[in-house]
């Protein structure tokens, strides 16, 4: 029997021969500096590449490539070459160079590969002396004379509810990039938020506390990236991505969240640092400013089809959100009032603002598409109704009260639009919007900043562009026209249900589906469809002659086998 150092010396040399040939032969000697040699790579192990590779933040002529990569044996930085080819045997080479996994970015390793051609397919993988990375697969933007282009559009991916099928299922229906809109992670701890199959799964949270510190979410990512469907995604297809409120803390705004608080869990600054920098580290992201991590905002010219502007919402302007019950309660509205609706109240912040009107002014393209995290369609319900609906006071009396009030509601609607001469007094005052005023329910979304949904809306359209909002964090599907306040259309809302995370199913589990629908669709006027009771994701297909959405929804999440229906589809014509 060979001693235990000589049977792993020959463990490794075997690891490392297959996976030489698996790279197609040893490289050139020219190519092997910095690398390391057979004896180092004989100390310190193969290199394990466990979360495979991605690619993000496509241009048309450079696509940001990343990897994460790990010793066996030591802690040393991995060297590593990376080549991109236009061919799957990586025959031709047309970009490469060297880059470094090191601890200093949790062994993350990023690089902006260069000298691409626009609209074209490209292979890449990341090597060592005798390791090679799983191959990856991408594409860059198309310069001009472009077709079409089919984005998938994701959000609320949480680990502990549920299977990704959703990512999987995108490449399968074709997908040529993908856009994350958030809540890409959780922060919860093991038994919070949407942890109850959890167990069952196979899918309990790591680490096991609510993530805080770099190393905690490091490690949460490193879990979500461990699911084969997402290491499958990031390996098919460029990932635009935004951070929501989960990647930091839920309900984030510039100086707080509502699941942070600075007397147990330290400054909210020095969480936020910690979330971005594992952000950037494990996300495929171009990291616009590296002294301003929270400046992600930034665009993607489809030739003169389509602008993708990404928006930030959370972290540079967003102030703190207005409560729904001090705003329905008599005693606290003027005040809540007062500062709901005061043309001051930032959501991007001043300079973000400048950027966007800048960036709309400038782009040509036919369909000016925003990438961002909150559903900035008017999802606004009557005060008769929020008054009503009190959801600390689940009573049988209660819940009929707010039954009581939709009806009353939708009766006097449906009466002003068969005959408006039948309505009684009673019905008049539920439809003036002097006494019956209208104010979104959920004042996290664009609804509770009001004057910057303005603002951005009406430069878009003073500028006569045509915009397509894509929204996620609600976990429910959504589509909706984009109205200015007189009600003018600016465009449409094609809103994502969440990859995992449960919806108004779970938080009106006492109403059919069929009625939650019901009401959303009786109440809301610029509300055109919703589902609100599965997961999935969204597919758009842009060409100048429409903008297209169609729905993939899920059976379950909660089973490795489930069925996929595509069955609505929506066509804003250009
Ligand atoms: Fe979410």
């Amino acid at each position: 029997m060979p001693s235990n150092n000589s049977r792993r010396a020959f463990i490794i040399r075997m690891a490392s021969v297959s996976a030489t040939l698996a790279a197609g032969g040893a490289m050139a000697e020219e190519q092997l500096e910095g690398l390391g040699s057979a004896a180092s790579a004989r100390r310190d192990g193969p290199v394990r590449f466990d979360y495979g590779v991605a690619s993000g933040d496509p241009l048309s002529d450079r696509v940001i490539l990343w990897t994460h990569a790990r010793r066996r044996f030591t802690n040393l930085p991995v060297v590593m070459r990376w080549e991109v080819a236009s061919d799957p045997g990586f025959r031709r080479v047309v970009s490469a160079g060297l880059v470094t996994a090191r601890a200093q970015t949790g062994y993350t390793a990023k690089v902006d590969a260069k000298g691409l051609h626009a609209g074209r397919t490209y292979y890449y993988r990341f090597r060592t002396l005798f390791d090679v990375s799983p191959v990856g697969v991408t594409r860059t933007l198309p310069r001009a004379g472009v077709e079409s282009v089919k984005l998938a559009v994701f959000s609320c991916s949480n680990y502990p509810a549920g299977y990704f099928h959703a990512y999987g299922e995108a490449v399968h229906a074709g997908a040529e990039y993908a856009v994350h809109l958030g809540d890409y992670i959780y922060e919860y701890p093991a038994n919070g938020y949407a942890s109850q199959d959890a167990a069952a799964l196979g899918r309990t949270s790591v680490p096991a506390t609510e993530i805080l510190t770099l190393d905690d979410y490091r490690r949460r990512y490193a879990q979500y990236r461990s699911d084969p469907d997402l290491k499958q995604l990031h390996a098919r297809v460029p990932v635009i991505a935004i951070w929501d409120d989960h990647e930091i803390a839920n309900d984030s705004f510039v100086t707080g969240a509502e699941n942070h608080d600075e007397a147990t869990e330290g400054p909210f600054d020095v969480r936020v640092a910690a979330a971005l920098q594992a952000y950037h580290e494990w996300m495929p992201i171009r990291t616009p400013d590296r002294s301003d991590l929270k400046k992600a905002y930034r665009s993607f010219d489809f030739g003169d089809l389509l602008s993708l502007h990404m928006l930030e919402t959370r972290l540079l302007g967003r102030e703190e959100p207005i409560s729904l019950l001090d705003l329905v309660n008599p005693a606290t509205a003027p005040a809540a009032l007062a500062e709901f609706a005061s043309p001051d109240r930032q959501m991007l912040g001043q300079e973000q603002v400048s950027w966007i009107s800048q960036r709309l002014y400038e782009s040509d393209a036919t369909w000016q598409v925003f990438g961002q995290q909150v559903l900035m369609a008017r999802m606004e319900f009557p005060v008769s109704i929020l008054q009503a609906l009190n959801p600390s006071n689940t009573s049988p009396e209660a819940i009929a009260a707010g039954a009581r009030a939709v009806n009353d509601y939708l009766a006097a609607k449906a009466t002003a639009a068969i005959n408006p001469a039948l309505l009684t007094p009673q019905q008049q005052a539920l439809l003036n919007p002097q006494i019956n005023p209208k104010l979104g329910y959920n004042l996290d979304a664009w609804d509770g900043y009001p004057a910057a949904r303005e603002v951005l809306l009406g430069t878009a359209a003073a500028l006569g562009k045509r915009v397509i909002s894509l929204a996620g964090d609600t976990h429910n599907a959504w589509h909706s026209d984009l109205t200015l306040l007189d009600g003018t259309k600016v465009g449409e809302e094609f809103a994502t249900p969440g990859v995992s995370s449960p919806g108004l199913e779970e938080a009106l589990a006492a109403l059919p589906p069929a009625q939650t629908t019901a009401i959303f669709r009786g109440v809301i006027d610029t509300l055109k469809f919703c589902d609100t009771y599965r997961r999935g994701f969204l597919l758009m297909t842009f060409t100048a002659q429409s903008a297209q959405g169609q729905w993939y929804f899920l059976n379950t999440v909660k089973s490795p086998t489930y069925t996929v229906a595509q069955d609505y589809t929506a066509s804003l014509a250009a």
